[in-house]
């Protein structure tokens, strides 16, 4: 029994000797601490380890709790659809996919770390629609900004009434839309009072809009470094609620965050070229953040004013360094 244990904890202490101390890779926030269950994904069941679109397709299709390790480079021809009870983890220094993204729809406890999910055309890099505990952690999300807001969409949208949710550690790049939160105005009969997300330690870089942008839920965003975030990282709109606290903005960023409910026309200059107004959201701040050069506009300060779980933050001085240490793939 002994010698097994020894194994599986080895590598684990050589991979965080390897980073700043002080960082936790663990599961931290609503993901984690809610109010049916933490985020746990396959343990407890089999591990596989696929290497073609066929076998990764097939290994994360049932509800059935599995751990399944992709290794290599997938070029998918549709959407991966993920299961309940799930942990899909990119091999090694991680696995790539490319031609469609992957969606998240109906289930309830899946996790995805370690991906490289790259220039997904005219859709999500990950949807997660309609489902709950989800953990989004060190993957890769890139594609470009010169051809605009719509030939890309976002990279990690999350949405219809989707809940308890942790969005760490990824590495988020040269893309238009990040991540959208409620994706649309009139859906709030569905989402009010779900999409409780926790962003924490992500490395947004390169990006133009929704850093994330919510509606109708409550998103904790905090330790996440922001460099050339070019119009507007953090909007929060329709009646929705952050909690923002100990980020770093640097570089060119206009507007670092904002609760005025316009959806400004940098963010969809092509269907709505003069912007789009809905309601304000609401925001509050919590231990100090660094904007940068970067504006903020608060119309309407909210009721979140402390997160409802356990974390530590890091300190301001030191999200830069930890965060670009820390994020992406080939961390775990
Ligand atoms: C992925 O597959 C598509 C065809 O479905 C092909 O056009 C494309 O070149 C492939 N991409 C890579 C990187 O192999
Ligand atoms: C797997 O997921 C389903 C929901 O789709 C859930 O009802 C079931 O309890 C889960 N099974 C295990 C073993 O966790
Ligand atoms: C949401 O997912 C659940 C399964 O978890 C399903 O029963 C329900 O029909 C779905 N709702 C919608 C609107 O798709
Ligand atoms: C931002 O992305 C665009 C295209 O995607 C690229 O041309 C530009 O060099 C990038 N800027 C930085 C600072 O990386
Ligand atoms: C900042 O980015 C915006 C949008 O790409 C661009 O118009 C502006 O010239 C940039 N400013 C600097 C100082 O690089
Ligand atoms: C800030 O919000 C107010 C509404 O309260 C709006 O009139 C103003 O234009 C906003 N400022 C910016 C810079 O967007
Ligand atoms: C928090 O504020 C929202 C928006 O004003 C309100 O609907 C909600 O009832 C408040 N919640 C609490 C616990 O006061």
């Amino acid at each position: 029994m002994k010698l097994p244990i020894t194994f599986a904890f080895a590598p684990l202490l050589l991979a965080a000797s390897a980073w700043p101390t002080g960082c936790d890779f663990s599961l931290v926030g609503f993901g984690k601490d809610n109010p049916i269950g933490p985020t746990t994904g396959g343990e407890g069941g089999e591990s596989v380890t696929v290497s073609s679109v066929d076998a990764l397709v097939s290994a994360v299709a049932d509800d059935a709790p599995r751990i399944v390790y992709a290794k290599g480079t997938f070029n998918l021809t549709s959407r991966l659809l993920i299961g309940s009870n799930k942990s899909l983890v990119g091999a090694g220094k991680g696995a790539n996919i490319l031609g469609s993204g992957i969606t998240i729809n109906g289930k309830t406890n899946v996790i995805v770390r370690n991906l490289g999910i790259r220039f997904i055309l005219d859709n999500d890099g990950i949807t997660t629609q309609n489902s709950t505990r989800v953990w989004i952690d060190h993957n890769e999300f890139e594609s470009d900004i010169n051809h605009g807001p719509d030939y890309y969409d976002g990279q990690c949208d999350i949405v219809r009434a989707s809940d308890w949710i942790t969005v760490s550690w990824n590495y988020f790049h040269d893309h238009w839309k990040s991540s959208l939160v409620g994706n649309s105005d009139v859906l709030r009969d569905v989402d009010y009072g779900h999409l409780h997300i926790t962003y924490h330690h992500n490395y947004w870089r390169n990006e133009s809009t929704r850093g994330p942008a919510g509606r109708f839920g409550h998103q904790h965003v905090y330790n996440n470094l922001y460099e050339d975030f070019l119009y507007q990282a953090i909007h929060s709109r329709s009646d929705n609620q952050v909690l923002v606290e100990g980020n770093v903005f640097m570089g060119n960023t206009s507007e670092a965050l904002s609760t005025y409910g316009l959806v400004i026309p940098m963010d969809s200059p092509n269907t709505s070229p003069e912007g789009d107004p809905e309601l304000d959201g609401f925001a509050n701040l919590g231990a100090k953040n660094d904007w940068g050069p970067a504006s903020i506009n608060i119309t309407q300060v909210g009721n979140f004013t402390k997160a409802p779980y356990k974390y530590k933050l890091t300190p301001l001085n030191q999200v830069q360094k930890v965060v670009k240490a820390g994020a992406g793939l080939g961390k775990i």
